[in-house]
């Protein structure tokens, strides 16, 4: 799929104000830093786009961005940030779970999960809660840059092998770099099918 316009529509903290044209979108999940923002200024091809930091924490509502006038990649804020207080931690769980139980134009939530690290249990919950409220999702792997290609590929496996644990079949599943490019054109087909079937 070619990337036409990519533009940045709204940001806000309830799901009852995200955008009302029913087009079909596509959110991204997972920890706090783990390289949402980035991967969607890696699949858009817009640098700047949504807005990334070596910072955790930066992303704290849900971004809407128009993709070719027809979709919406959607970026959250990262789960699991320790360094905010009670109340926002808990303010942005609910924006997070509302979104993701009341919002039906959701079709797809990718789930970010950081190639480098052996399965965290704040993400294998969160999978496992995705499974019980019946969510469609997606794993994404990121920064597989950041490693070599023996210890990346023992790491998927090690992660594969932890889901087989919980689920009689695998999610789809895909290796990015936002760095290098990587895994570009596996999401953007993926979408594209998907959309293609709506
Ligand atoms: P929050 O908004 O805080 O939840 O974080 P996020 O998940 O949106 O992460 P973000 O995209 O802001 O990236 C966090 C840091 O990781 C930044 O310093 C990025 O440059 C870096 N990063 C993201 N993706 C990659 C990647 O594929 N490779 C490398 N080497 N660094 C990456
Ligand atoms: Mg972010």
């Amino acid at each position: 799929m070619v990337i036409t316009s990519a533009e940045f529509v709204i940001s806000n903290s309830r799901v009852n104000k995200c955008p009302t044209t029913g087009l079909p979108e596509y959110a991204f999940i997972g920890r706090s830093n783990v390289g949402k923002s980035s991967l969607i200024n890696m699949l858009t091809g817009r640098k700047g786009l949504a807005m990334t930091s070596q910072k955790p924490g930066k992303t704290q509502l849900i971004n809407h961005f128009l993709i070719n006038k027809d979709w919406y990649l959607v970026d959250l804020p990262g789960y699991g940030y320790a360094r905010l207080s009670r109340d926002g931690r808990d303010g942005l769980r609910k924006m997070i779970e509302d979104y993701i139980l009341e919002r039906t134009e959701l079709v797809c939530l990718f789930v970010l999960l950081d190639s480098r690290l052996e399965p965290q249990r704040i993400d294998l919950e969160f999978i496992e809660w995705l499974g019980e409220e019946g969510i469609p999702f997606a794993l994404v792997f990121t920064k597989a840059d950041k490693l070599s290609k023996g210890k990346l590929a023992a790491n998927i496996a090690a992660y594969k092998e932890r889901l087989l644990q919980q689920w009689e079949e695998l999610p789809p599943l895909f290796i990015t770099s936002s760095e290098a490019r990587m895994g570009r054109d596996e999401l953007l087909s993926y979408i594209d099918g998907i959309n293609k079937s709506l």
